[in-house]
């Protein structure tokens, strides 16, 4: 079977042999994993049970569901991880992921590999501000968006990122894929502060200058036109 980019690089960021995938759907990146040998194990998870249902179907589609755990649950409530090498939280929002990580209690050493589908900078504050060291940072671009596949250790000492890091992250101004990435974030920022900045609130007009300042910063940073 063959993965769309987005899930490609999050399967070439497992660094071990026993993935758990939280918010598995249609369990894509389990049956690649399995299939290709690069895993021997999974643990499939899924808060609804009708896509941890299609996950089932498709590992089995596959002939690998045999070497895979399929559970119901929000988050890591009610996950047995022992042993788990590598934690994939992909294809939710940035403020989803930072929540359930918040209720991972048992501080696993596992490789977390992260792919919020938007709001990666309030997952970038999260990590940081909780002791999440995030080792490596890669970029896809995938039917038409970019997205950030972010791969991090818990190390329990929390650190302080710039206003700069905060959208660029990790990323390589070298990579090509990364830099689609960072450039659309860029517009983004523009085109939301367009309107704070001509606003007759002065906090809301200096917000909105302060993050005019920060995108033109990080295009000139990144050598952008
Ligand atoms: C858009 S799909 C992403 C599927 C796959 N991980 C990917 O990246 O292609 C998001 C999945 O996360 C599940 N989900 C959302 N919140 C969750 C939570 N708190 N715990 C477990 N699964 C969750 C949803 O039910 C849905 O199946």
């Amino acid at each position: 079977m063959k993965l769309d980019s987005r899930l490609a690089l999050c399967a070439d960021m497992v660094q071990g042999d026993y993935i758990c995938d939280i918010g598995t759907d249609h369990g894509y990146l389990p049956a690649y994993l399995l299939s290709t040998g690069k895993c021997s194990r999974a643990l499939c998870s899924d808060i609804n049970p009708l896509p941890l249902g299609s996950s089932e179907e498709n590992l089995n589609k596959e002939g690998v569901a045999h070497m895979a755990q399929f559970r119901l649950s929000n988050g890591f409530e009610s996950l047995d991880i022992t042993g788990v090498t590598d934690i994939v939280i992909a294809g939710m929002g940035g403020e989803t992921i930072a929540e359930i990580l918040s209720n991972e209690k048992s501080r696993c050493p596992a490789n977390f590999i992260l792919q919020p589908m938007s709001r990666a900078e309030i997952l970038r504050d999260y990590l940081a501000a909780n002791g999440f060291e995030v080792t490596s940072e890669r970029a896809a671009v995938c039917g038409g968006f970019a997205y950030a596949v972010m791969s991090c250790k818990f190390t329990g000492t929390p650190y302080i990122i710039s206003p700069e890091r905060r959208i660029t992250g990790l990323l390589s101004k070298d990579d090509p894929a990364s830099r689609e990435l960072v450039s659309r974030q860029i517009s983004r920022i523009i085109s939301a502060v367009r309107g704070l900045i001509n606003s007759s609130d002065m906090t809301l007009k200096s917000k909105g200058e302060n993050s005019l300042s920060l995108a033109e910063k990080i295009r000139s940073d990144w050598g952008f036109e």
